[in-house]
């Protein structure tokens, strides 16, 4: 990759930090820029849990896509927001349990795209496409959606650590909607959100740098979170900090330390 003086790598402008580039960096990942390093390290200053948070974040989008895998028998994913490919990414952990299983990956950073074309198998089980989360109807309209999801049959939504990059006036709690009426009786909702509540000082501080990135932050409390579940039966343990979302092994991780609240809902099969 070269990276001229303006900032522009292979088109792709890596002068202002990116959520994705951020996040990437947290996770100990090479697909980041200087502008990303810097805001990230910022975000650190002001909250160092947050390299904790975006490794139980992993952790959690696992459990999370294994128990829809192997338990409730969902062969096809939706992940919106899906971020820069790293270890343990949602297609694996799917076609470990069902090599069958289909995942199409959403993002509106087009370095996602650029960084995930391996991603994509000559199966054609797994697909990225670059597409907005504030336009719900163009991300399940993509031909390449349509190509791999069939909307009559059960699936899975993912919203990981994406929605408190949408602002309460674009209306999140209307996207959330369009996405669920979308799927059939019977598929999943996975939500997970920033919630300021447990670390409001260290929430904050991270908020800020946020606030000069592509995407500021908004975090949300529990009330609000809990409503991206309306229209959705909320799973044990129902929503709670990520670490206790139906953990594999014994922790000495607090939760609230991660400040993400995240659950898993079911769409009702008789209304
Ligand atoms: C913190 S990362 C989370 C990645 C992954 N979901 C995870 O939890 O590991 C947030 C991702 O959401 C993407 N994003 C932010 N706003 C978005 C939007 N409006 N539409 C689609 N993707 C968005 C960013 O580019 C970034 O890759």
């Amino acid at each position: 990759m070269t990276t001229d003086r303006s900032g522009q790598s292979d088109g792709i402008d890596t002068s202002v930090p990116t959520a994705a580039g951020m996040y990437d960096y947290y996770l100990g990942g090479r697909d980041n820029f200087a502008a990303d390093r810097r805001a990230a390290n910022k975000v650190l200053a002001a909250a160092p849990e947050v390299i904790l948070m975006a490794r139980e974040n992993r952790a959690f989008i696992q459990r999370a896509v294994r128990f829809l895998a192997r338990e409730a028998g969902i062969r096809q994913f939706l992940d919106i927001g899906s971020g820069l490919p790293t270890q343990g990414n949602v297609h694996e952990i799917a076609q470990a349990e069902a090599p069958d299983a289909r995942v199409v990956y959403v993002d509106n950073d087009p370095k996602v795209l650029a960084r995930s074309r391996l991603l994509t198998t000559e199966a054609k089980t797994t697909s990225v496409i670059t597409a907005d989360l504030r336009d719900p109807d163009a991300i399940l309209d993509h031909p390449e959606t349509r190509a791999l999801i069939d909307f009559d049959q059960p699936m899975a939504i993912l919203l990981v650590a994406v929605l408190h990059f949408i602002d309460d006036e674009t209306d999140p709690y209307a996207i959330v909607a369009r996405l669920r009426d979308a799927m059939a009786p019977g598929s999943y909702l996975v939500v997970n959100h920033a919630t300021a509540d447990p670390r409001p000082d260290n929430a904050g501080g991270a908020k800020e740098v946020y606030r000069n990135t592509r995407y500021p932050a908004t975090h949300r409390s529990r009330e609000q979170i809990e409503r991206f579940f309306d229209g959705v039966h909320l799973l044990d343990p129902g929503l709670v900090f990520v670490p206790a979302w139906r953990p594999d092994t014994e922790t000495d991780i607090t939760p609230e330390e991660v400040w993400i609240l995240g659950g898993v809902g079911r769409k009702p099969t008789v209304d």
